[in-house]
């Protein structure tokens, strides 16, 4: 049952280079600059987001993630899912608004996979960029690069998805979209939703806490295409693609920012309500589950993680 949480909101990432991060975001992504802080943390976002930005970059000696952000319909709300979290018995952490930029209070916790997670209900509204919210034209002509359009999900790596699932299902409303379970029925990958979306948040079984990959909307497999043409173009190391998952049935590639931080951009995929059953998928087919077209897994995807 839905508890008034709508969405990925921000993932802060880690980069040992914050201005070939930033070359990397914008010039080959196409995301938009917002941002600086005194910190010197970097804040971008994806065109048709209406919040301020959706990814901050702080520079650090390992890459990873810091932590993912959801956004929650009101500050009541988030005072409500608060309660939840600590009757649940995750530790707790508030953070003061003005912290993040324009960015209200924000509750942090812990989940059972190890991952720093943290709800929010109100950020500065920007609205789309580079296009009014009043007859707006179909896109802004100045987008660079990939044109990405939404910072869509986050794949993470971790321990205790049972719990984790319990905590996203129970307390904060999440669906399970999609599973893949071993022969003896364990549940080693889960793909949960809190929108219409195939997937807002995804996990893999895994014995400590890592990060996989940040994903990013596209238009179309036109746009797919493209991005591995730009991926050429600039020398980026490329992980695999373009190709289609089995699971979600996305259009999709991966590659690396220049501090080995997992990319994905991908186009279409599934859609979820929440009187769907999950899908499930057999770990035996795991290799056609993760790489549709390859029906094996690569080295590096269960492999290279930060
Ligand atoms: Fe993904």
């Amino acid at each position: 049952m839905r508890k008034g949480v709508m969405r990925p909101g921000h993932v802060q990432l880690r980069v040992l280079d914050i201005d070939a991060a930033v070359k990397h975001y914008t010039e080959l992504m196409g995301l938009i600059e917002m941002d600086r802080d005194p910190q010197g943390r970097v804040y971008l976002k994806a065109w048709t987001e209406v919040d301020k930005y959706s990814l901050v970059l702080r520079a650090a000696e390992e890459p990873g993630m810091d932590f993912m952000g959801f956004k929650c319909i009101s500050e009541e709300v988030l005072d409500n899912l608060r309660a939840g979290l600590v009757a649940f018995g995750c530790e707790v952490e508030d953070i003061p608004a003005g912290d993040l930029q324009d960015c209200g209070r924000r509750v942090r916790f812990v989940a059972p996979t190890g991952h720093n997670f943290e709800l929010f209900a109100s950020k500065k509204q920007t609205g789309k960029w580079g296009v009014n919210n009043r007859n707006p034209e179909a896109w802004p002509r100045e987008l660079g690069g990939m044109r990405a359009t939404r910072f869509d999900h986050c794949l993470l790596y971790g321990p205790n998805l049972a719990e984790t699932y319990e905590l996203f299902r129970d307390v904060l409303g999440f669906d399970l979209a999609e599973q893949v379970l071993t022969p003896e029925g364990k549940r080693v990958a889960q793909f949960l939703t809190v929108s219409t979306k195939a997937h807002d948040v995804a996990f893999i079984e895994h014995p400590e806490p890592k990060f996989h990959h940040a994903s990013f909307y596209l238009d179309n497999w036109t746009d797919v295409l493209r991005a591995a043409d730009l991926i050429s173009m600039t020398d980026t190391s490329i992980d695999i693609g373009p190709t289609r998952h089995g699971l979600t049935h996305g259009q999709t590639i991966y590659f690396f920012d220049p501090s080995g931080n997992r990319n994905e951009v991908f186009a279409g995929g599934d859609y979820h309500y929440p009187d769907h059953e999950p899908v499930t998928w057999d770990a035996e087919s795991l290799g056609k589950a993760i790489f549709y077209h390859d029906r094996v897994l690569n080295e590096r995807f269960l492999t290279v993680l930060t």
